[in-house]
């Protein structure tokens, strides 16, 4: 909606832009009439002050500490609601009643399983295979196995890709857990939870029963509903990036799989605690943020920072506090919890990082209940892609629904040689 206009003069050249507001944040400046006028492109590398596209999914108050899904603030959603209800906030916009709820959960509960050549594909990779690296190439190779929900243009088949990558994630993950130590793939039961279900197919095994305990079940769940989406970060815009072609959405899922393992994304959380785990103990942290703060030295605190939110991470604090209650009720006593708390600690009073506005992200607290939970750190990204994969879809599918979708085709400063002649190779 236009409200006022941005007037920009470049010489004497004068024009008016719309200036939009959504319906909360940061108004934009609509420039995409700014080329045709000016023969001009906006320089931004790294999107710091570009809105690529319209969402109503999820809002980010950056300064304040605010993330909401769907107008509902995170806190509230990982305390009271489950990850399905979560999931189904995010596919349809509203929270469901009772019946949707659970006829929605029967739909991704059925959808689980995944088609029995599938599992072959595993064999291909190496036995010490990366579980992201498996998690890339099978997600990949599922737009071969459902060719029935490819079709981008009909909105039916959209629904029941979503539902299909929803519910088929988790026992890829597992599966992917259970290639890499050398155990056999354990099947889906439709009797358990989503997330009650993913933790039988990861920790269970044929020679006997697993119970799914309920205090590791709520915690898995929870990180689960704080993993699910967060706006347009670099996995979700690779994801709509890809989309933008009309890729299947199995490709462009994979393809935020890619861009989530890299460790200033995804992979942040594994780094974190291996982090952690390097430092030991307490008294070694000062070594640590000396180095942090050295710009001869690459080492940033992993778990620290984040490109919007300049005041506490909210789900830093929710799993801070799920940390401490995990590890209680599981009477285990881990010293990197220790190191943890004390490295916040000296960071969050260090004027570096006060000035930097440095505080902990998601990652710092969510490696020290996986591993708890009993998880190898390699697993931890791919959980992450499991449960942003939520997020993924529902952004591709309003994606594909909103009017004003064209091809992502970002443009550039050219710095390169201006047009020459070709020499042969003789006469060089
Ligand atoms: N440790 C030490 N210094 C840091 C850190 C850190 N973790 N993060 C940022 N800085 C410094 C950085 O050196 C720079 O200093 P200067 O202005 O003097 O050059 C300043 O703070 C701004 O950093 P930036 O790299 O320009 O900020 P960004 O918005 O591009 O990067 C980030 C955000 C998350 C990539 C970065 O903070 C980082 O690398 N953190 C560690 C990795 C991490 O924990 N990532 C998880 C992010 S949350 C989960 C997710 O989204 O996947």
């Amino acid at each position: 909606m236009a409200d006022t206009k941005a007037t920009l003069t470049i010489g004497d050249n004068t024009k008016d832009y719309d200036i939009l507001s959504g319906s909360v944040g940061p108004q934009v400046i609509d420039v995409r009439k700014l080329y045709a006028n000016t023969g001009m492109f906006t320089y931004d590398p790294g999107f710091t002050s570009t809105a690529s596209c319209e969402s109503a999914l999820t809002y980010i108050d950056g300064d304040e500490g605010i993330l909401l899904h769907r107008g509902y603030p995170i806190e509230q959603l990982a305390e009271q609601s489950s990850f399905m209800e979560v999931s189904y906030l995010m596919l349809n916009g509203e929270l469901p009643d009772a019946a949707t709820l659970e006829k929605f959960t029967h739909t991704i509960t059925r959808h689980t399983m995944v088609h029995e050549q599938l599992s072959t594909f595993y064999r291909g990779f190496r036995r010490d295979a990366h579980p992201m690296a498996i998690l890339c190439g099978v997600v990949g190779a599922l737009s071969s196995f459902y060719h029935d929900s490819t079709d981008i243009n009909d909105p039916q088949q959209r629904t029941i890709a979503s539902h299909r990558l929803i519910a088929k994630m988790p026992t890829i993950a597992a599966m992917a857990y259970k290639y890499s130590v050398g155990q056999p793939f354990v099947y889906p039961r439709n009797d358990l939870s989503y997330t009650g279900n993913f933790l039988r197919m990861t920790f269970g095994v044929p020679a006997e029963e697993y119970e799914v305990d309920p205090i590791i079940e709520s915690a898995m769940d929870k990180i689960f509903i704080l993993h699910a989406d967060h706006e347009q970060n670099a996995s979700t815009s690779t994801v709509r990036l890809a989309g933008s072609s009309g890729a299947n959405p199995f490709a462009c899922i994979a393809a935020g799989i890619a861009c989530l393992w890299g460790p200033a994304h995804g992979g942040a959380n594994e780094a974190a605690l291996n982090m952690l785990r390097e430092i030991g103990t307490p008294d070694r942290i000062p070594e640590y943020i000396a180095r942090a703060k050295n710009k001869d030295d690459p080492f940033r605190l992993m778990g620290f920072g984040h490109r919007v939110y300049k005041n506490f991470d909210p789900r830093a604090k929710v799993l801070s506090k799920a940390a401490s209650e995990v590890l209680d009720k599981l009477g285990i006593n881990d010293p990197v919890l220790d190191t943890a708390r004390e490295l916040e600690q000296i960071a969050l009073s260090d004027p570096y990082f006060i000035d930097k506005k440095l505080y902990p992200n998601v990652d710092f607290y969510s490696g020290v209940i996986l591993s708890a939970i009993g998880f190898p750190t390699e697993m931890f990204t791919v959980l992450f892609a499991l449960a942003r994969t939520v997020g993924w879809v529902a952004q591709w599918n309003e994606m594909i629904s909103d009017p004003a979708q064209k091809i992502g085709r970002p443009r550039q400063l050219y710095t390169g040689p201006s047009q020459r002649d070709y020499v042969p190779v003789a006469q060089r």
